[in-house]
C-alpha cells in the first residue's frame, strides 16, 4: 500500500503560517527563560543555529582527531590489559565523534560538509591533539589531565539549551569519567615503579600540565564567542571559572601521585581557598592554534589518509545497503 499520505500532518501544517519573526523569537526566547531544550524542528535564529553547529563540528573533530595521538601506542602498550584499555578508550573517543556529527547534521548541515571542513583545514579541533605523545606516561598524563579538561568543560553542556547536544553529552561525560581514571591508574602504577618511571611521569606533567589549561580557552575578558553562548544557555561556565574548577580538582590528585606541577606561583589563596595560577602563556596556544604547533601537520594529513584509506568501506556499505534495500523489496 502506498501510505505517504499518512505521514502528512493534518492542522497546523495546512494553515499558513501567522506568526512574525518576532512572535517566534520571543516563544525561542521564553523556551530558554523555562531551561526547555530546543530541538531540531523547533524555530531558532540563525546565529544560534550557526553558533551549535561551529562548536559542534569542532567538537566531534576535537574527538575523531583525539584518537592519534594515542592510537599509536595502542601496539607499544606495556602489557595485554593496558592494550585492551587504550584499545576500549580510543574506540569510545571514535563514537563521540559520531555522537556528535550526528547531532551537528540535526542542525541541517551534512556529514561530507563537516568532514571536508576539517580536512581543508578550515574547520579547527581542540588544539591540545598537535602536541606529541613522547612516552608511555604521555598516555597516562592525557588520560589524566585531557580528559580530566575535557569532563570539567563537557558536564555544563549536558545541561546546555540544544536538546541534542545535551543528550549526546550525558553518555560521551560518563566514558570521559572512565577515561580520566584509566589515565590516573596508569600513572600510579608508574609512580611505583622504577626511579627512571617517575622520572618519565614527571616529565610528562611538565610537558601537558600548561596546554591542559589552555583547553578551558582564552581569558573570558578576551573570549569573543561566550557572550552569545552564554545568553543562549549553550554555555553555562566561563572559560576561567571552569579552568579554576580544573586547577582544583587536579592540584590534590598531583600531590598524591607525589608529582610536581611545572609553576613555581601556583599557590592557595588564603581568602579564596582556591589554588592560583602563574600566569599563561597564551602566545604559545595561538601559535598552535594557527597551525604551527610541533603535529598540526601530521595530524590533518593522518587524518585525511586515513579518510582515503577507508573509502572503501564506505562504498561495500553503500553498495551492502542498497542490495538490502533491492532484496527487501523483492521480497515484500
Ligand atoms: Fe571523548
Ligand atoms: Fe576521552
Amino acid at each position: 500500500m502506498y501510505t505517504q499520505a499518512m505521514d502528512i500532518p493534518s492542522g497546523d501544517r495546512d494553515e499558513p503560517s501567522v506568526k512574525s519573526d518576532a512572535q517566534y523569537e520571543a516563544e525561542f526566547e521564553a523556551k530558554l527563560a523555562r531551561g526547555d531544550f530546543i530541538e531540531p524542528k523547533d524555530w531558532m535564529p540563525e546565529r544560534y543555529r550557526k553558533t551549535l553547529i561551529r562548536q559542534i563540528s569542532q567538537h566531534a573533530h576535537s574527538e575523531i582527531v583525539g584518537m592519534l595521538p594515542e592510537g599509536g601506542w595502542i601496539t607499544r602498550a606495556p602489557t595485554l590489559e593496558r592494550k585492551c584499555i587504550l584499545l576500549a578508550k580510543v574506540q569510545d573517543e571514535a563514537g563521540h565523534g559520531m555522537y556528535l556529527y550526528s547531532a551537528a547534521e540535526t542542525l541541517g548541515v551534512s556529514r561530507d560538509e563537516l568532514i571536508e571542513a576539517l580536512h581543508s583545514g578550515k574547520a579547527k579541533y581542540s588544539s591540545i591533539f598537535n602536541y606529541p605523545t613522547k612516552t608511555w606516561a604521555d598516555i597516562g598524563v592525557v588520560g589524566w589531565l585531557v580528559d580530566g579538561a575535557a569532563i570539567m568543560n563537557q558536564i555544563p553542556l549536558t545541561r546546555c539549551s540544544y536538546g541534542p547536544y545535551a543528550r549526546a553529552m550525558i553518555r560521551v561525560c560518563k566514558e570521559e569519567s572512565f577515561h580520566q581514571r584509566q589515565g590516573y591508574d596508569l600513572l600510579l602504577t608508574l609512580m611505583k615503579g622504577s626511579e627512571d618511571q617517575r622520572a618519565m611521569v614527571q616529565d610528562a606533567v611538565n610537558r601537558w600540565w600548561w596546554p591542559s589549561l589552555m583547553m578551558f580557552g582564552p581569558h573570558d575578558s578576551e573570549s569573543t564567542n561566550s557572550g552569545d553562548s552564554m545568553k543562549w544557555g549553550i554555555k553555562r561556565i566561563s572559560n576561567d571559572e571552569l579552568r579554576q574548577k580544573f586547577v582544583d580538582a587536579t592540584v590534590p590528585q598531583a600531590q598524591l601521585l607525589g608529582v610536581s606541577l611545572p609553576d613555581p606561583d601556583l599557590k592557595v589563596d588564603g581568602a579564596t581557598g582556591h589554588w592560583t595560577v602563574g600566569p599563561i602563556d597564551w602566545s604559545e596556544f595561538w601559535n598552535v592554534v594557527n597551525g604551527k604547533g610541533e603535529c598540526n601537520e601530521e595530524r590533518l594529513s593522518d587524518r585525511v589518509k586515513a579518510w582515503e584509506d577507508g573509502a572503501w568501506v564506505r562504498e561495500a556499505a553503500l553498495a551492502h545497503a542498497q542490495k538490502k534495500r533491492h532484496r527487501d523489496c523483492v521480497a515484500a
